[in-house]
């Protein structure tokens, strides 16, 4: 990749996701040739270090997490391009200093692009911008000026518009780039290509056909040395406001007219608005919130928090297309296996004429998308069974991406929303109507939740699919939660 010369400053550059992911990311581009032939890297954390003792530092994560073991040469190469400024997200000052390292760096080349990251915690991000602007770091002279602000955008809608005010009081929204990881995913690329580029999909995603879609993200960690923030957070914030919906909105939305970042986005933000809007006690009443046993006695946890660990819920999108069709989400830690899917169940046939044994009914057609970590499709149809008789059996099209791509591995998702930010190609982004959007619909059960009178998340065994009540919550419309992925035990395809 060509193109101007550019900065990369990443906010909390010595921070875990700078070293696991970030970093990683960056490498894996570079040996790839898709980074731009000028780039520099600078962290900027509160540690002293030198330039060499930051190379050095993001060298050994890089090892650890980016496969660098083979690739040493390639990363003395690339190591030469990253820099250090120390400097504290509070300090005016700091920022002027990084400013005039950036100008110094720059001063080869006249000007240059700049890339900020805010890979920090939450509560800096709008000093960290309010300085970016103060300090004149964004002001545009030559090259462009793009940031990255990682999750969670907000804590509610009132935290996330004044966030969003603050950002567009030195940014511009298109050059905002909020990330949800997810969204970097292939798999969940894939979902788009699913429906858009297959005539055979699209004329049953609706109503007509289907009879309910579910999306679980099981997770199989507990919360470990993230309890800190996670009690804060809890399940909704972390997960469901975020990652849960924007799958939600992937499966749900109208074709866009263009893949581009304006059509996408626009359709997918419809899909928002139109989910059923409900007070805290009606969003209590059609969701199950769960907790791990064993959450309590994690270090960094309120001794009797209620913050769940696990929630389902049943949401209906108001629209034409998927007017009554329930769509449940569920999401937990410390569950019994680590899969992200949707499974979408479509109707019986209108008229029973088989049965899969004397007085039991045939199983529903179900569309499996394994978004991880055994990637890939599956079709569950029924069949006869051989001999006499028309008894109908379960069959299965199975398709994985392990197998069908042998030689190209699934790259991680922050390969491509770095990538994509670089080029100024937002449609993996999330505007700032979206995120406001998300958290509106979450708002009703978080208030719910956090109320006096709140019912405690019900305590479930790790290693479970989770609480009795997230089952209670299908069976009120004769469902139930369904796993495809992984049940079949072929992974040949
Ligand atoms: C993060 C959450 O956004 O996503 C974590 O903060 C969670 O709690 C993670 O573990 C899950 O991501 P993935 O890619 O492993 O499904």
């Amino acid at each position: 990749m060509a193109g101007n010369p550019t900065s990369i400053v990443i906010f909390g550059g010595t921070g875990d996701l700078a070293q696991r992911k970030l970093l990683p990311a960056l490498f894996q581009l570079a040996c790839k040739g898709r980074l731009p032939v000028e780039l520099r890297i600078i962290g900027v954390a509160r540690g002293e270090y030198s330039d060499e003792g930051y190379r050095q530092f993001m060298g050994s994560g890089v090892r650890e997490f980016g496969q660098l073991a083979a690739r040493t040469g390639e990363w003395a190469i690339f190591a030469r391009n990253l820099f250090y400024v120390q400097g504290d997200m509070g300090v005016p000052e700091d920022y002027v200093r990084l400013r005039n390292r950036l100008e110094e760096l720059e001063r080869p080349a006249g000007s240059g692009n700049r890339l900020f990251y805010l890979s920090v915690a939450p509560r800096f991000f709008d000093t960290a911008i309010a300085n970016v602007g103060a300090s004149g770091l964004a002001r545009i002279d030559g090259g462009w000026r793009r940031v990255v602000i990682e999750k969670p955008f907000g804590r509610d809608v009132d935290s996330a518009q004044s966030l969003n005010q603050t950002v567009h009081q030195v940014f511009d929204e298109s050059q905002v780039y909020r990330i949800d990881h997810y969204l970097g995913k292939e798999t969940v690329q894939n979902l788009m290509v699913f429906r858009f580029a297959n005539a055979i999909f699209e004329p049953l995603w609706n109503r007509n056909y289907v009879e309910n879609v579910q999306i679980t993200a099981a997770e199989t960690v507990p919360v470990g040395d993230r309890a800190g923030y996670y009690d804060q957070s809890g399940v909704m914030r972390d997960m469901v406001q975020n990652h849960l919906l924007q799958l939600l909105t992937m499966i749900a939305m109208e074709p866009p007219d263009a893949m581009d970042a304006g059509a996408l986005r626009d359709n997918k933000v419809a899909v928002l608005r139109a989910i059923r809007r409900s007070t805290p006690q009606e969003a209590m009443k059609s969701a199950a919130l769960g907790q791990y046993r064993g959450y309590l006695e994690e270090r960094g946890v309120a001794p009797e928090s209620t913050t769940p660990t696990y929630a389902a819920l049943r949401l209906y999108v108001d629209s034409p297309r998927w007017q009554g069709v329930p769509f449940y989400l569920r999401t937990g830690k410390a569950m019994a296996g680590k899969l992200t899917e949707v499974v979408i169940q479509f109707q019986k046939p209108p008229h029973p004429l088989f049965t899969a044994s004397p007085g039991e009914s045939i199983d529903a057609n179900l569309l499996s998308l394994c978004l991880q970590p055994d990637e890939g499709m599956h079709l569950n149809f029924g069949v006869k069974v051989p001999g006499q008789g028309m008894t109908v059996g379960s069959g299965a099209l199975e398709f994985h991406y392990e197998s069908a791509f042998k030689d190209q591995a699934i790259p991680e998702a922050y390969e491509r929303l770095l990538q994509d930010s670089l080029e100024g190609d937002a449609s993996l982004f999330i505007r700032s109507d979206h995120i406001e959007e998300a958290w509106r619909i979450v708002g009703p059960l978080l208030q719910g939740l956090e109320s006096q009178d709140a019912p405690s998340p019900q305590s479930y065994e790790p290693g479970t699919w989770g609480p009795a009540c997230a089952d209670e919550l299908l069976a009120q419309a004769d469902h139930q939660w369904l796993q495809v992925c992984g049940t079949h035990g072929d992974s040949d395809g």
